[in-house]
C-alpha cells in the first residue's frame, strides 16, 4: 500500500488527514482511497479528539481518478467498493467532530468525501462542481444522499444534473459550506475549530453527533427516543454530575451574593 498519499499529523489532540497527490490535484486514486482507510483506523487518529482532512497543492480534490475507470470492469468495480469503497462512510462514521478544510477545486468524489465530515470550511479559491453524469456516471460514494439531506433535492438535483461550477460565497449561501475563509486560511481555520471541538467532554459530543446523524434517518419517535437514551447515558457520567454540582453551587453563592 503507497501510504505517501494520504498524510496522518497529529496537531495536539486533533489528527489532521492530507490527500497527497497534489500534482493530479488529489484524484482520488484506489491507492488514495486505500491509504485513506488504513489512516482512518491508524493510532494518530482513533485517540484524536476531533479530525481535520485537506488537499496539499492548488486542490482539495478533483475526485474520482477518471484514469482507473478505463481499466475498470464491473468485477473489479464490486471488489473495489467491497474493499475500500466504504471508506467515505468509515470517514462519516467517526465519533469525533470532522472537518473538511477545502481550497481550490472540490470536484466529484472529493466534493463527496467533503459531504462525509460534519462541517465544510472552504477558502474563497474553492470551486464545486459535480460533473459525474456528463462522463456517464453518477456520484456514487454517498453523495446524492447527504446531497438531499443537506439542501433538500431540487438543489441537489441542479449540482447533479446542471453540473455548474459552484464558489465559495454560492456554496454558503445555498448551505453545502459552514463557513468561508480568505487569504489561504480554511487549514488553520478548520484546525482552530478543530482544536475547540477537542476541548469538550468527548463522550456528549460523539452521542450528540450519533443522536443528529440517526435523526435525520429516523422517524420523530425514535429519533425522540435516540436522543432521550443518549441524555439518560451521559447525565450519569461522573463529568456531567461534576459539572451540574459545580454550575449549581456556583448559582447558589451568586444568587447568596446578589441577594445579601
Ligand atoms: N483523475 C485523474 N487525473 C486528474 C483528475 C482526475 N479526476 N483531475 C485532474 N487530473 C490530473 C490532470 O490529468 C493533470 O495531470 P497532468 O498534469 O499529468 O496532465 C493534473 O491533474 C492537473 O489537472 P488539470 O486538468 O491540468 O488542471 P486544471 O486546473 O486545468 O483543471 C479540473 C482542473 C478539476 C477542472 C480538471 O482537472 C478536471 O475536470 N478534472 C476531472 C474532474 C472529474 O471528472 N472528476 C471525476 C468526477 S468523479
Amino acid at each position: 500500500m503507497d501510504s505517501s498519499v494520504v498524510g496522518i499529523e497529529r496537531r495536539g489532540a486533533v489528527c489532521v488527514l492530507t490527500l497527497r497527490r497534489p500534482d493530479k490535484l488529489n484524484a482520488l486514486s484506489y491507492a488514495v482511497e486505500e491509504a485513506l482507510a488504513s489512516a482512518l483506523s491508524s493510532e494518530e487518529l482513533q485517540t484524536s479528539r476531533a479530525v481535520v482532512i485537506a488537499g496539499e497543492g492548488r486542490a482539495f480534490s478533483a475526485g474520482a481518478d477518471v484514469t482507473e475507470f478505463r481499466e475498470a470492469t464491473p468485477e473489479s468495480m464490486l471488489a473495489y467498493y467491497r474493499a475500500t469503497g466504504a471508506v467515505y462512510e468509515q470517514f462519516a462514521a467517526l465519533s469525533q467532530p470532522t472537518i473538511a478544510a477545502i481550497h481550490g477545486w472540490c470536484v466529484g468524489g472529493g466534493l463527496e468525501l467533503s459531504l462525509a465530515a460534519d462541517f465544510r470550511i472552504a477558502d474563497e479559491s474553492a470551486r464545486f462542481k459535480l460533473p459525474e453524469v456528463a462522463i456517464g456516471i453518477i456520484p456514487s460514494s454517498g453523495g446524492t444522499h447527504r446531497l438531499v439531506r443537506l439542501l433538500g433535492t431540487a438543489r441537489a438535483k441542479e449540482l447533479v444534473f446542471l453540473r455548474e461550477r459552484i464558489d465559495a460565497a454560492e456554496a454558503f449561501r445555498i448551505g453545502l459550506v459552514t463557513e468561508v475563509v480568505s487569504g489561504g486560511a480554511a487549514l488553520d481555520r478548520a484546525v482552530e475549530l478543530a482544536t475547540g471541538l477537542a476541548e469538550l467532554p468527548a463522550h456528549a459530543l460523539s452521542l450528540a453527533k450519533e443522536a443528529i446523524d440517526a435523526m435525520a434517518e429516523s422517524s420523530r419517535d425514535a429519533g425522540l427516543l435516540i436522543e432521550r437514551v443518549a441524555y439518560a447515558a451521559l447525565a450519569q457520567t461522573p463529568y456531567a454530575k461534576s459539572a451540574v454540582d459545580a454550575f449549581v453551587s456556583g448559582q447558589t453563592s451568586s444568587e447568596g451574593g446578589s441577594s445579601a
